[in-house]
Order: C-alpha cells, then structure tokens, then sequence
C-alpha cells in the first residue's frame, strides 16, 4: 500500500519550519498529515517550535521552555531561513489548527516536546476535541511519560512513540503507552533488525522519519512503512505517484 506522506515541520524544505506558511504549503502541496512540534512555555502555553535553545531559527540565547507567552510571541522565526518571510512569528495550537480546519483531508501529527504539566497539556488536547478535530490528530513523542499523559488526559487520540534507537524495550513502550504508531529513525531500516515487520507483528502502524531522497523513501517502501515523514512532501507525492 502506498505511504501516507507526513510533511516534517509542515513543507519545511519551502518555508520556514513549523510555520502556518509550511503547514498550508504542505497542504496545497497535498501532504496527507504536517507534523509540528508543540513546547509549553515557562507560562503553561503550547507553542510550536522544534529546538530547545533559541539561536538557530530565532534570535536568543537560553531556552524556548524559560520564555513566557509575551517573550514568545517576541521572537522572529522566517528570516533565518529567507528575508521574504521576515515578521514571521511563532504559531499556537490554535493557528494550527485553524489550518486543519481550512484543508478537510489534512491530517495533524502533533509532537509533544520537552516537559509539560498535566494542566497545560490537558488544555491543549482538549482544544483539539472542542476544535471537532480529533478525529484528524495523533499524538506522537519520545517521550514514554508525555505519551502516557496524553493517554490519561485525552484517551481519544491515538498516540505514537518515536525512537532513534531499536531494542525490544522499544516495542515494550510502544505496547504500555498504548501507541498505535511506532515512529522509527530512518537508519534503523538499513540495521537488518526488521523494524517495520516486528511493529507490524504487534499490530502497530509505522511512520519512519525522516528520509529526504529517493533512496531513503525507497527503503521505506520496501520495508512496508505506513507512512513517510519527510521535509520535501511535494517531491515524494511526485516520487509515489512515479513507482
Ligand atoms: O516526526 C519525527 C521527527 O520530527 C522527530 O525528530 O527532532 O525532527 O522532532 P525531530
Ligand atoms: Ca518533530
């Protein structure tokens, strides 16, 4: 079956990431989920934004995590990667999902990042259940503990576990978290482990992250991945629609 494509930080290789620009690009692009990263702030607010120090995509030093709401709505993310997105600024949960709300067959992978209360994260999944969008989100994370917390609080969203790396305890995670989704590291398909086959054998699904080029979308295909998430959507929907 083909892959559903999964765009990385919205189309990031064409906007600036984890910007409502790269979400609607990867939606006209016709990506079948965008995938962002959520941190809370110092306030107890969702933001989306991948790194943890400020400096690569926004001017700073420190943390994302130590700033309040005021000092993230501060921050300029869309002229490190070109001036023609200057002014850009940090979006919520909200904006995006106002774009999910604009693309009916657009999809939300949501990365739960960093640390988070029970109380914050609990009013974030619930903006999604009052958005009437649930049914268009899972709830990825490294983290075993976010991913457990997502499950107590909001029970109706599937969730996913990442890893970077593969060992049975892996799968055990997968299982106690109650994910649907195991998230491999793309490299782990070249390690002769059979990831995709073992996640499969325990009736999960499989996202492999994040293969830019032909060969590593090809190697996701052979391997039998569920879906691919990749920063270049547009260029592996042209790539599919070819083999
Ligand atoms: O969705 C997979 C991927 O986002 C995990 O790594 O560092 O890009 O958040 P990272
Ligand atoms: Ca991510």
């Amino acid at each position: 079956m083909t892959p559903l494509v999964v765009a990385h930080r919205g189309n990031s290789s064409v906007a600036p990431e984890n910007t409502v620009a790269a979400l609607v690009s990867a939606a006209r692009a016709g990506a079948h989920l965008v995938e962002i990263d959520l941190q809370m702030t110092v306030d107890g607010v969702g933001v989306v934004f991948h790194d943890h120090p400020l400096g690569r995509t926004a001017a700073g030093s420190g943390l994302l995590r130590d700033l309040d709401l005021d000092g993230v709505a501060r921050l300029e993310v869309g002229s490190w990667f070109d001036p023609v997105h200057s002014g850009t600024r940090v979006p919520l949960l909200a904006d995006v999902l106002g774009v999910l709300a604009r693309y009916d067959d657009l999809g939300l992978l949501l990365e739960v990042s960093g640390p988070w209360t029970a109380h914050a994260l609990g009013h974030e999944l619930a903006s999604i259940a009052d958005a009437g969008l649930a049914g268009r989100v899972i709830v990825q994370s490294f983290s075993a503990e976010s991913l457990s917390l997502a499950r107590d609080l909001a029970p109706e969203l599937p969730r996913g576990y990442l890893t970077a790396t593969w060992s049975d305890d892996v799968l055990e995670t997968c299982t106690d978290t109650g994910s649907r989704w195991c998230n491999p590291r793309a490299d782990l398909l070249e390690g002769g482990f059979g990831v995709v086959d073992a996640i499969h054998d325990l009736g999960l699904r499989t996202m492999v992250w994040t293969p830019n080029e032909p060969d590593g979308w090809a190697a996701a295909l052979e391997a039998g991945a569920d879906a691919i998430i990749t920063d270049r959507p547009d260029r592996l929907l042209g790539w599919l629609a070819g083999t």
